[in-house]
């Protein structure tokens, strides 16, 4: 009979991470960030600029070191408090790297090859993509496993990435049980099963230009999306250029059924006013659009200007931004060390 073992439960951690690549929009605000700022009222909170993920695909090293401070700043502008919580950029924790390759000899060549993400990023030349592009769900679960994180906030595109996270996780506690068990670790989990955090009044923020496809960094169409560093009159071109269709708003929810690009604005104006799409519609419905586009023009001014116009302060400053991104760093390498000590035990390296 095997014994019974008593779990320690796994402190509450939160981990999240955003790409260094183009423009910040909407969709990473109202998707992961604004879910950021909140939860570091009840967690204790580890966001990451993933500079690593983001030379999976050939980015110019001048703009990779502009967008990760432009990213740090974002969440600085957007309310995270970098002394309570963890801000840092990934490469400058080693443990990432270290565990991504264990994970790349844990996850199964079946698994990686169900990622949508891939298939879409890699686009019809496959042979030509990296192989960095290819392992990348697992460099995102060592992210995530590194720190024993719980929670992880982030947009619905992700929601495959942490299902493999969770696997990965499974599959590293099933197969070295009995040498966790030995080694008379905390846990004899040694990796919790971390949850995605994906609720939210808007997991997934559409295009502008096309109320199938989801908002992008990479789309090529600029009126696609609204930056976070967007001026008012930018905002306010791009949502007046917003497609609609031509009938007017529907004063009941069920309207909205078909008409992709008419919900996404009352989906974009719910999550910025915290407010109902029934409380919305209620007070637009049956009313043209222009009137509704008008209102959401001033909301979005309001919610994004100040955090854009602090985000521009911020990155005038870059030292002061280095200088939160290598605190952030060493006490995030701080929790990250003793992991990779007990996972290098667990493996059978020999340490020094
Ligand atoms: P990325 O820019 O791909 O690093 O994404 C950063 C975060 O923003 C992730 O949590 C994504 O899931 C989230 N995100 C990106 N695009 C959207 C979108 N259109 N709607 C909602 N969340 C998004
Ligand atoms: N893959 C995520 C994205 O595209 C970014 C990311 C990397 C991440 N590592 C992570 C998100 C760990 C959450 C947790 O947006």
């Amino acid at each position: 009979m095997t014994q019974a073992v008593t779990l320690k439960p796994f402190t509450p951690r939160v981990f999240s991470g955003v790409q260094p690549t183009g423009n910040l929009h909407l969709g990473n605000y109202l998707g992961a960030i604004k879910r950021f700022v909140a939860l570091q009222e009840t967690h204790e909170c580890i966001y990451c600029v993933v500079d690593m993920h983001a030379i999976t695909v050939a980015q110019d090293p001048d703009e990779l070191t502009r967008a990760t401070r432009e990213v740090t700043a974002a969440f600085i502008a957007a309310g995270i408090d970098p002394k309570k919580q963890i801000i840092f950029n990934q490469s400058q924790v080693a443990g990432h790297a270290e565990l991504a390759w264990v994970f790349n000899c844990i996850a199964r060549i079946g698994w990686l090859n169900r990622m949508t993400q891939f298939k879409e990023k890699a686009g019809k030349d496959r042979e030509n993509a990296s192989l960095g592009l290819y392992a990348y769900p697992t460099l995102m679960a060592a992210d995530i496993l590194l720190y024993r994180a719980t929670a992880v906030p982030v947009g619905e595109d992700q929601k495959q990435h942490l299902e493999l996270t969770r696997d990965i996780a499974q599959k590293f506690n099933f197969d070295f049980a009995d040498r966790i068990r030995a080694l008379g670790l905390e846990s004899a989990e040694y990796f919790p099963q971390p949850e995605p955090l994906i609720a939210g009044p808007a997991p997934r923020v559409m295009s502008l230009r096309d109320g199938t496809k989801k908002m992008s960094k990479s789309d090529a169409s600029e009126y696609s999306r609204l930056n976070l560093t967007d001026d008012a009159d930018a905002i306010a071109t791009k949502i007046r250029k917003a497609k609609t269709d031509p009938e007017p708003l529907p004063s009941e929810i069920d309207g909205l059924k078909g008409r992709p690009e008419a919900e996404n604005l009352v989906t974009i104006y719910g999550a910025l006013s915290n407010r109902t799409a029934e409380d919305i519609l209620r007070e637009y419905g049956g009313g043209q659009f222009s009137t509704f586009k008008q209102a959401l023009v001033d909301l979005s001014v309001a919610s994004l200007s100040p955090i854009g116009d602090e985000m521009r302060r911020l990155v005038a400053d870059p030292a002061s931004i280095d200088a939160i991104l290598a605190e952030g760093s060493a006490r995030a390498r701080a929790i990250a060390e003793p992991v990779m000590r007990e996972v290098r035990a667990i493996l059978g390296f020999i340490q020094s």
